[in-house]
C-alpha cells in the first residue's frame, strides 16, 4: 500500500511508482524509480510531465536517495535532478525546497516532500474553485496541452477549473487542442475529459482559428510552466498562438495555475530557459501506438517543448490566492 497516492503516483516510503503517460490511453502501466537516473529518464521522455508533477516527483526522488545515500553529495545530486528540464520553474522550487532541509538531515528531506504533495494538492484546489467562478453554465472552453490530475497531486490547474465547474452542476463543452507534437491533449486530455464525464470535441490544433471565427469559442483557459514578474508565460508550444487568435477574437484567456509557478526573479519572457527537443518528435510519432515517420528521415527540424505568451495578451492569471492582473502579480500581491 502506498504512503499516498495521486492519480499519477504512488509514494511509498522507499521507492515511487508513476503512471507512464506516455502509453496512455492504450495501457495503464506503472513503473518504479530506484535511482536518480531512472527519475531523470522518465522525465526527458515525459513519462511524468505536468510542472507540478515533475518537482514533486523529484522531491520525492531526492529524498529517496538521501535515506538510501546517508553520505553521497546530496547538492550534486539535487543538481542533476534540476537540469534534467529547463523551462518548469516548479522543480526548481521544490528542489530549492529540499535543498533547505540539508543540514536537518534525510528524515526531513522526507517530511518535506510530503509537504510539497499535500500543498499542491490545496493550492489545485484552491486555484480550481477560482477558475470555477469565471465559468458560466453553457460555456465552450478551448484548453491545450495536458492540466489535470495527471500533471499534479490533485485536481490539476486549468482541467481542474473544469472539473470543480461539471461538480458544481455546469455543463461545459470542452474543445481538446491535440497539442503537437507530443499529443497531451489527444492522448491525455481527451482521457481526462472522457473520465470526469465532461462533454468535450478533439480538434488539430489548426482548428482552433476557425473555431474562434465561428463564434464557438466562449474562453480560453490553459496552464503555464512559468510565469514571469512581468506577467509573460510559458506554456506548452502553441499557447501562444491561440493567445493571439484569443485577442484577436476577443475571446477572454484564462492562465491557471499555482503560486509556486510565479518565478518573481524573472522579469520578462526573454529570460524563460526553453527547452529544445529532438526533432524525431515533429519528424513522426512514436509511443504505444507504434512508430511512424512522415518526414525525411534526415529533415531539419525546430522543436521548441514550450513558447512564451506575453502578458498583454492575457485577460487573467488565476492563482490558488485569487485572480490577479500583471501589475498585482508583479507587485508580488499573489504571494500567500
Ligand atoms: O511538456 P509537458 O507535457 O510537461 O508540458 C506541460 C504543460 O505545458 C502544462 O500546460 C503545464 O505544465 C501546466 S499544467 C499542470
Amino acid at each position: 500500500m502506498p504512503q499516498l497516492q495521486s492519480r499519477s503516483l504512488r509514494i511509498h516510503a522507499d521507492a515511487l511508482e508513476y503512471l507512464d503517460q506516455t502509453r496512455l490511453p492504450q495501457a495503464e502501466s506503472w513503473e518504479r524509480i530506484d535511482s536518480l537516473a531512472a527519475w531523470q529518464a522518465a522525465v526527458k521522455r515525459l513519462a511524468i510531465r505536468g510542472a507540478p508533477l515533475i518537482g514533486l516527483s523529484a522531491a520525492f526522488t531526492l529524498a529517496h536517495y538521501a535515506k538510501a545515500y546517508p553520505d553521497a553529495d546530496w547538492q550534486a545530486a539535487s543538481d542533476a535532478l534540476r537540469a534534467t528540464r529547463p523551462t518548469a520553474v516548479n522543480l526548481m522550487y521544490c528542489l530549492d525546497a529540499l535543498e533547505a532541509c540539508f543540514d536537518a538531515g534525510a528524515d526531513a528531506l522526507w517530511a518535506r516532500a510530503l509537504a510539497l504533495f499535500e500543498e499542491d494538492r490545496a493550492l489545485c484546489l484552491a486555484m480550481a474553485e477560482r477558475g470555477a467562478d469565471l465559468l458560466r453554465d453553457g460555456d465552450r472552453v478551448l484548453t491545450h496541452c495536458n492540466t489535470g490530475a495527471l500533471a499534479t497531486a490533485g485536481v490539476g490547474t486549468a482541467i481542474g477549473a473544469l472539473a470543480v465547474a461539471k461538480s458544481r452542476g455546469l455543463k461545459l463543452h470542452v474543445y481538446v487542442d491535440e497539442t503537437r507534437p507530443l499529443l497531451q491533449g489527444g492522448r491525455l486530455t481527451a482521457w481526462e475529459m472522457a473520465d470526469l464525464g465532461i462533454d468535450y470535441q478533439l480538434i488539430c490544433d489548426s482548428m482552433a482559428a476557425s473555431l474562434m471565427a465561428a463564434g464557438k469559442v466562449d474562453k480560453i483557459m490553459v496552464g503555464a510552466d512559468r510565469i514571469c514578474a512581468n506577467g509573460d508565460f510559458a506554456n506548452k508550444v502553441g499557447t501562444y498562438m491561440l493567445a493571439v487568435l484569443a485577442h484577436y477574437h476577443q475571446v477572454p484567456f484564462y492562465v491557471v495555475a499555482p503560486y509556486t509557478t510565479v518565478d518573481a526573479a524573472c522579469a520578462t519572457g526573454a529570460e524563460i530557459p526553453i527547452e529544445q527537443r529532438d526533432g524525431a518528435e515533429v519528424r513522426g510519432v512514436a509511443g504505444a501506438f507504434g512508430e511512424v515517420n512522415w518526414a525525411p528521415t534526415d529533415a531539419p527540424v525546430w522543436n521548441p517543448a514550450f513558447d512564451v505568451t506575453p502578458a498583454a495578451l492575457v485577460t487573467g492569471w488565476v492563482l490558488d490566492t485569487g485572480v490577479f492582473d500583471a501589475a498585482a502579480i508583479g507587485r508580488g500581491e499573489h504571494c500567500p
